[in-house]
């Protein structure tokens, strides 16, 4: 491929953990912070595999210290960011930041421009683990040579920190970002609704060849059980984006989510698909008015999971002859639904499987 890529063992496979911004925007505070970390345990999402802890934009205060160092909005961390990132260490977990390239982050509150080895400094100091460098207010300003920037600055730290890089898929940077981070935005935004979901699931089709170990196409944070997504979409989602092998970052308020919630986010045959060794990102090979087939092939030779997602609002009975996902037709495979965790049977060329509105049916297929 000739694409160079970071090997630094940081991201071996796609972070999973959880981020402020998708449920809380700006409304956060140590409280929410400390809690939802404390969620994370007691659910058994950290067990599942969820990790880091990050507070996105709005954690500063509106100016900078006399000596330029970034200053935690008192009123939110009054404690500072040092003593929450210990206590989030303290339970297993790992902690992560936001900030913006630019002048100014998306909230327009101080950024880090001309400011990125002073910034990566004191996170290092402070025990961060992650950075998210966003991209608003860059006017003129190339997102390879600053985010090459960064990197070398969080490099200087000797601390390990993985580098988020948050351009928005804008100018490519599948093309550019593996050798600078671990994981780069593909799409702006996401929002929670099924049409978000979608568009963006689109905008990934071509771009399963730039993944791997150590730097993720990123096709942003999670909207399971948020704004009005039924249960179905947010496993389609949720699902969709194990088989792309996307970062798991939840987005929803872990301290009230229901049983219902939490058994998605945690469903250990779909996040074995996500966190599969193998890292090889899955790729669409049908896209037929309503239905999608998904593919992404597993470590283990011989075993895939297939995605088969109805966008629309009937449900459709699917065939998917193995040909079509690139196995042998004479092959015996065995067939199982990864969110039912049970075996569905054995088949020969084809794989017939029913699907609801709305809905990504996963299948996890094994040569005999
Ligand atoms: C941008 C990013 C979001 C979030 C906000 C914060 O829009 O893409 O993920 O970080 O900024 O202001």
């Amino acid at each position: 491929m000739g694409i160079g890529r970071l090997s630094d063992g940081l991201a071996p496979t796609p972070p999973m953990g959880w981020n402020s911004w998708n449920r809380f925007g700006v409304k956060i505070d140590e409280a929410l912070v400390l809690e939802t970390a404390e969620a994370m345990v007691s659910s058994g999402m950290r067990d599942a595999g969820y990790r880091y802890v990050v507070i996105d934009d709005g954690w500063m205060a509106p100016e900078r210290d006399r000596n330029g160092d970034f200053v935690p909005d008192p009123s939110k961390f009054p404690r500072g960011i040092r003593a929450l990132a210990d206590r989030i260490h303290e339970l297993g977990l790992k902690f992560g930041i936001y900030t913006d390239a630019g002048t100014k982050t998306c909230q327009d509150l101080p950024a880090s421009l001309g400011y990125e080895f002073r910034d990566a400094r004191r996170f290092a100091e402070w025990g961060v683990d992650y950075v998210k460098v966003d991209w608003c207010h860059t006017d003129g300003m190339g997102p390879r040579a600053l985010y090459a920037k960064w990197a070398m600055a969080l490099h200087a730290t000797r601390r390990p920190i993985v580098l988020s890089i948050c351009e928005w898929g804008r100018s490519r940077p599948w093309e550019w970002a593996g050798v600078i981070g671990h994981l780069w935005r593909t799409a702006w935004d996401i929002q929670p609704e099924w049409s978000s979901i979608l568009t963006i699931l689109d905008r990934q089709a071509e771009l399963h060849p730039f993944a791997g170990p150590d730097h993720w196409n990123d096709p942003d944070m999670l909207e399971v059980a948020n704004g009005d997504l039924t249960a179905d979409q947010s496993r389609a989602h949720f699902a969709l984006w194990s088989i792309l092998a996307a970062p798991l970052i939840a987005g929803n308020d872990l301290r009230t989510m229901t049983d219902e919630v939490r058994e998605i986010l945690t469903a250990p045959e779909i996040v074995a698909v996500a966190q599969d060794p193998g890292g090889r990102q899955g790729r669409r090979v049908r896209r037929d008015g309503d239905i999608d087939v998904w593919v992404r092939s597993l470590r283990t030779s011989g075993r895939w999971a297939i995605g088969v997602l109805n966008r629309g609002p009937d449900a459709r009975e699917v065939r998917i002859a193995l040909e079509e996902i690139g196995m042998d037709p004479r092959a015996d495979v065995r067939v199982r639904d990864l969110w039912q965790r049970a075996d569905v049977g054995k088949t020969r060329r084809e794989i017939v499987t029913a699907t609801t509105a709305n809905s990504a049916t996963v299948l996890g297929i094994s040569a005999e």
